[in-house]
């Protein structure tokens, strides 16, 4: 199995004081950036100023989530930006081929989202292009929606998709992750955790919560 990463989205972070929420979670493995364009999902969040900012304050690898539609359109910006992986919706991505291509030629991880009604099956062809498999755990568009159980079914098909390939190719999963679901999508494949209410929403704290998540997941 791949080494298991813990990816806080600071779409949960207080906006006023973004750095020191990011600084906050120094000890995570990168950072995921949320994009919504009131589009592909009915929410508007942030775009590569947030992304630049963001860079400013970390050396942590950031993980940009694009869920917008025309992802190709923004792929240099969100690259000059400072993104180090860049991850489209199969969904919004017409020419999905040309838009992996595209990220990869500017040196950056290129991967691909899935929403929870989606099948894997529309991968198998272009797993040599990818670098990471984000598996929707929630409808994309909002943070702080519960875990879909149903997903998990899917988690393991993909991992024994990535496996059978032979390919690193990191398999995340989105939404609804916590120290109590969190486990459960490990032991179904996933290696890349990305969570932003349970970490920057925690009682004591976006420190504290990374730990308790990690934590969870070495057990
Ligand atoms: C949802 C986003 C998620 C979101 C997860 O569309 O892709 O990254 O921040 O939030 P939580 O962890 O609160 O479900
Ligand atoms: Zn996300």
């Amino acid at each position: 199995m791949p080494p298991v990463k813990v990816a806080p989205s600071v779409l949960a972070a207080d906006f006023t004081h973004l750095g020191d929420e990011v600084r906050a979670v120094s000890e995570a493995d990168q950072i995921h950036i949320d994009v919504m364009d009131g589009r592909f999902v009915p929410n508007i969040s942030m775009g590569p100023m947030i992304v630049s900012a963001i860079k400013r304050v970390t050396d942590l690898p950031l993980d940009v989530h694009l869920m917008i539609v025309e992802p190709e359109d923004h792929i240099d910006a969100f690259a000059g930006a400072g993104a180090e992986m860049i991850t489209v919706h199969q969904e919004a991505s017409p020419d999905l081929h040309h838009t992996l291509k595209a990220i990869r030629d500017l040196g950056v991880k290129a991967g691909v989202a899935i929403k929870p009604e989606t099948s894997p099956l529309v991968l198998a062809d272009m797993l040599h292009m990818l670098d990471i498999i984000l598996v929707m755990t929630v409808d994309p568009g909002f943070g702080g929606q519960p875990f879909m159980k149903e997903t998990l079914s899917k988690i393991q098909r993909v991992r024994q998709m990535v496996s059978a390939s032979n390919r690193e190719i990191d398999v995340s999963v989105d939404g609804g992750i916590d120290a109590e679901t969190a486990p459960w999508a490990l032991e179904a494949g996933a290696n890349v955790f990305v969570a932003g209410s349970s970490i920057f929403g925690a009682e004591g704290g976006p420190t504290q919560g990374l730990q308790v998540l990690k934590s969870a997941l070495e057990k």
